[in-house]
This record gives C-alpha cells, structure tokens and sequence, in this order.
C-alpha cells in the first residue's frame, strides 16, 4: 500500500518504516532499543546488503558528523555486508533542525529513525514544468497542482477524463501520465486552435504547432488526446448518458481571464469580437454562481456512478463558511482543501462524487430547495479581489515613500 501511494503522490518525497523516534540521540537509541528485534531481523542477514543515509533538514552536516552519528548506531544487530552503490536495504536517519535558516540549533528537534520504503513522484513537479512546455497560456495550471488533482479525481488507466474549461490542457497532462484517455472543451477558438498572442514574453504570435495535442506529445503522452471541441460549457453539447470517468478542471473566476459565454446575436451585438478572418464570437457575462451551478449539475449527469468532479472555486476568505461549496443532492463532497492566494483570497480545491443516478425530472425541485440554491456571493470575487490588490498596492507605494 505504501509503494502505491507513494508511486502516485507529488506531495511526499519519501516514505519508511519507523524503527525509532526522539527529541534528542538518547531518546532515539532508547526508541529503537525497544523495537521488536523480530520486526528487525528480515532486514538485518548476514546474507544481505545495507546502506544507512544521514538526511538533514536545514543544517548541513561535515563527512566526519555523518559517520560519528551512523558509527552510534552499532548496537543496532546489522550481520549484512555494506554496499553503498546498490544496497538490498537502505535505513535513513533523518535530523529536523527546525524552519528558521537564521536560527539553526546546535542539536537537532527531532530524530528518526526507519528503513526507507519508497519514493514519491516529486520529480514530476520538474519534469512537467510550464516553464519548458510547448503551449502555455495565462492561466496553465501549475504542475504539481495538476497531479494533485489527478488524485483527488483518482485518475487510472483506460478512464476517459473531461475538462469543461480545457484552456492549454494543463490538467488533461497529468491525467494522460496516469494512463487515461482526455478531452477538453473551451470557449475560447484561439486557444483551442492554438492560434492568437503568445503568452510567453519574447514571443508575440503562437506558432504553428502550439496546440493541447503538440503538449501531450511533448510528454509521449499522444495515444491518450481524445480532442479539444470549441465549445460553451453552460450550453451542453454531449448526447445523455454517463461518459466521464472524472471531470477535473479549473473554471475561470474573471481574474486572468472573462468568464462569459455565448449569447445571441439580439441580446450582445457589442459585446462581438473577431477570433480569426470568419470566426465571429459573441458573448454574454456568465456569473461565477452560475458557472458553479452549470459544473455540479454537468457533474452528475454525465460522471459515472462512484466518478469524481475535482475543481477549484475562488473564495473571499472573510466571508467564508462551508455553506457556500456550491451542493448537488447526486454529489457527495469528498474534500475541501485550501490555497491561499493572498491573506483575503484564496481559492479550494473540491472534491466531490457521484453517489446517485441523475434523473432529469428531479433537477427542477432540487434547484428550488435552498442547499442547492447558486451562492450569489460568489459573483463579486472579481471585485473582491482587485479592491484587495488595489489596497495592497496603495500600501505598497504609501510604504515605498516612507
Ligand atoms: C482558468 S482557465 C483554464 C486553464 C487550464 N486549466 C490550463 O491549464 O490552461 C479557464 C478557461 O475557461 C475558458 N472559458 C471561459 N468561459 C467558458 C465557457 N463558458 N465555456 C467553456 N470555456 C470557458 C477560458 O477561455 C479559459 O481558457
């Protein structure tokens, strides 16, 4: 169980089995005295072969500090052979020094002790990088963040995985690593056909193969892109049925970029604007409430039965209660995890799944009772947001003149 966490989580760098904890060396050599030996023992043949590793949190040890402490733990039975290139067995004995690079004690806070089990994919934060993609946008999902939430959904192998607001595909990459098929719909034709403004600095146009599929290849990740539709996601384009295995995406909150949709030729003329030569996109406003209301309720028409929907909604931390994570009756929430953004904002990344059938007839009564009801608080964030960095940045400039 632990390999297997550990071969799906960014989060962790390590994991081991604990032999011995303390808050000084004495208390961990008393802590490992009183491991079971027979727990040991398996470990410890004299036909195998070991490694023990000294890791510190800030504090840097000297060659000589590192054998004095590993020479300590002699009492410990060791009856195999060391092999520092490739051990059977590797122990660690990790040393906390504490957070603060200014004030580093002599002697470490914490010690322990344990035999090292496996890594985590920490490598794929680096590997995945936006800073090397081919195709970003404003608003490409930072890759760590997207392999976290390609767990929460619990993305496997042979899923079909849907972004409703797919942008440059930033989270179709980290599903797509773990094997599932994916696609993506967005408003924006642009985007979609990888054409407009670049969104790098010393590049003004995208070039010719800026596009979702040109990043999933980068990745060798080609077999697994379904398509990218240019599409309204308030305005469903999907025949019924149960088609996602997990829909994960990040939908726009009017910070970085609008939150619209389509609107009618009646209702919007001025609001028209021209993407390429006969391509002709005329929007309304679409409010961050109903945006939330249209997911949820998208979510569990066409997720599977036990599928999830993982998503981040933007949130005015002074106004927060749990009351305002918008609710469908077909979708359990699952988890609620926040990123701070600035000490007023920040934004939570929900998990939810669906745990009943969707019936069409019932949408009508469940949209009337009010747990259900569209939060309409969610729609000043934008407001919010700005009045915070335009005082942030009259702080700022008041400070500078000081
Ligand atoms: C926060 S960005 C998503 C970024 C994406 N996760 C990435 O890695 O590039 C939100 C996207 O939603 C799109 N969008 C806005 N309104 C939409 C709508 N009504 N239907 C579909 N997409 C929409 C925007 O064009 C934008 O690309």
């Amino acid at each position: 169980m632990a390999r297997g966490l550990m071969k799906r989580t960014v989060c962790a760098k390590s994991i081991f089995e604990l032999w011995g904890h303390g808050r000084s060396s004495g208390e961990l050599y008393a802590s490992l005295k009183s491991y079971p030996v027979d727990k040991m023992l398996p470990y410890l043949q004299s036909d195998s072969t070991y490694k023990i590793h000294i890791h510190t949190f800030n504090k840097t040890l000297t060659q000589a500090e590192k054998i004095k402490k590993i020479d300590a733990l002699e009492f410990l039975p060791f009856n195999g052979k060391v092999n520092l290139k490739n051990p059977e067995h590797v122990f660690w004995i990790l040393e906390d020094y504490g957070m603060d690079p200014n004030n580093v004690p002599e002697e470490p806070i914490d010690l322990y002790f344990g035999r090292w089990i496996a890594d985590g994919q920490r490598e794929l934060i680096e590997s995945y990088s936006v800073k090397k993609r081919h195709f970003i946008g404003n608003t490409s999902m930072d890759a760590c963040l997207s392999f976290i939430m390609a767990n929460h959904g619990r993305v496997k192998p042979n899923d079909v995985v849907f972004d409703p607001f797919v942008g440059t595909g930033g989270l179709l990459i980290s599903s797509a690593h773990f094997g599932a098929y994916v696609c993506g719909t967005d408003i924006d034709y642009n985007t979609i056909h990888g054409l407009g403004k670049a969104s790098r600095k010393n590049q003004k146009w995208r070039g010719p193969d800026e596009n979702i599929r040109a990043n999933l290849r980068q990745y060798g990740l080609e077999k697994y892109y379904l398509d990218a539709l240019v599409s309204d996601s308030s305005k469903t384009i999907w025949r019924k049925g149960m088609l996602f295995d997990v829909i994960i995406t990040d939908p726009p909150y009017g910070i970085r970029e609008a939150t619209r949709r389509t609107g009618s030729q009646k209702e919007t003329v001025k609001s028209a604007e021209r993407s390429t030569e006969n391509h002709i996109f005329i929007s309304s406003s679409y409010h961050l409430s109903d945006i939330f209301f249209d997911l949820l309720k998208f979510a569990a028409e066409y997720l599977v039965m036990g599928g999830r929907l993982v998503y981040w909604l933007p949130i005015y931390r002074p106004e927060y209660t749990e009351e305002i994570i918008p609710r469908h009756p077909c979708l359990k929430l699952i988890s609620n995890c926040e990123q701070m953004l600035s000490s007023q904002t920040s934004r939570r990344l929900i998990t939810m799944e669906k745990v009943k059938e969707f019936k069409d007839q019932d949408q009508n009564s469940y949209s009337l009772d009010g747990q259900y009801m569209p939060y309409k608080g969610h729609n000043s964030f934008r407001e919010k947001y700005f009045s915070g960095v335009t005082k942030r940045i009259a702080k700022e400039e008041k400070d500078n003149q000081k």
